[in-house]
């Protein structure tokens, strides 16, 4: 009886230890800006985004990367609640997008791909338009508007006709769209395409500083400009995720990592057969012979190891010349190349 007893409380306190990282859990989710969970779309018999699953903290920057019909925009859609999902699950701010569409758009600002104006209006007069729309009401909207347009530089085009802006001033527009009503979450799909260098510029310090009191979710072609101002990158292909880590993860566990490149002179199979025997080195590669009897390799061995001071000490010991040693500092480019190419 008494060793029942004994169970039932260790049941329950087993229980109740239980249900604290349950909770935990919740909490974290709760304090997730955006979890996505098994989302799915399909078009017809074409699947345009698969099994995605991955979570966004607050105060993230995170750039949505990934090749022309990857599958950015449609997943950017369905967290705003223009594209229902074929299957999955996604919350904003711990709403959910599917049972709570209205409570989860009011924490989200969204800036299209193709951001649609309407070229007859002024820039002010559709600014406080779209206030409306979204709900803002009385004063509020002249004082949002009035924001919206000192956070993004359209002080000198407020009262021109949308149809006489430049490409630059048009996307300033848009950003000023979804900023209205100061959402948490800003979803940007391709801020800067077809922007001149100077516009990017401009568009990218704009963001960077919205960053400051926003999580934004960024999708762009431009590698650089991820690398500049996102601390976490999310790449899709195909409808599915590829990596979803911090840009210094993600470069650091690249095969590319573990790359030197060696010219020298000198008996070429002695050189690759040492190399192959030190214990990080994985493959040596002999590229075509350079002019002057100098040869090329690469050595590509395990991420994260430099063979450099062990190259150099081989070809040493031979008394050949060597010329060049370089250790390849792998990209957000190389990063993406290997993610999502097709071989
Ligand atoms: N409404 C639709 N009906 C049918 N197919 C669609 C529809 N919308 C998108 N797709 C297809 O889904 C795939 C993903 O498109 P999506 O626009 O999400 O790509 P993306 O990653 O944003 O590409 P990009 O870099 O070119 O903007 C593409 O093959 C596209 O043709
Ligand atoms: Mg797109």
């Amino acid at each position: 009886m008494r060793n029942a007893e004994f169970s039932a409380s260790v049941c329950q306190q087993t229980r109740i230890r239980l249900k604290w990282p349950e909770k935990l859990l919740k909490c974290l989710a709760l304090m997730s800006m955006v979890t996505v969970e098994h989302l799915h779309k399909v078009f017809g018999r074409f699947t345009a985004v698969k099994d995605a699953t991955f979570s966004i903290e607050k105060g993230e920057i995170v750039g949505f990367l990934g090749p022309n019909g990857a599958g950015k925009t449609t997943t950017m859609k369905m967290l705003t609640g223009y594209l229902p999902p074929t299957a999955g699950t996604a919350s904003i701010a711990g709403y959910d997008i599917i049972d709570q569409p209205l409570e989860a758009r009011r924490h989200l600002g969204y800036m299209p791909e193709n951001v649609p104006l309407y070229d007859d209006m002024r820039v002010m007069q559709y600014l406080e338009y779209r206030a409306m729309l979204k709900g803002i009401c009385g004063k509020a909207v002249r004082q949002q508007v009035g924001w919206v347009i000192d956070r993004c530089g359209l002080e000198p085009k407020r009262k021109n006709l949308i149809s006489t802006l430049s490409k630059g001033y048009r996307q300033r527009v848009g950003l000023a769209d979804a900023l209205l009503g100061d959402p948490d979450l800003l979803i940007l799909d391709e801020p800067t395409n077809g922007l001149d260098p100077n516009q990017i510029r401009q568009i990218r310090e704009l963001v960077r500083s919205l960053a400051e009191e926003h999580t934004v979710i960024l999708s762009t072609h431009i590698l650089s400009e991820v690398e500049m101002i996102c601390n976490k990158v999310i790449i899709i292909d195909q409808g599915q995720i590829k990596a979803n880590d911090t840009p210094g993860n993600l470069t650091r566990n690249l095969r590319a990592a573990g790359r030197v490149s060696i010219e020298f002179k000198g008996d070429l199979d002695t050189v690759v057969r040492e190399l192959e025997a030190f214990e990080p080195v994985k493959k040596v590669i002999v590229e075509a012979p350079l002019p002057g009897g100098w040869h090329h390799v690469i050595v590509r061995a395990e991420p994260g190891t430099d063979t450099r001071e062990k190259a150099a000490a081989i070809i040493a010991s031979h008394q050949f010349p060597m010329r060049h040693i370089y250790r390849h500092i792998p990209s957000l480019e190389d990063v993406f190349v290997e993610m999502t190419r097709k071989d």
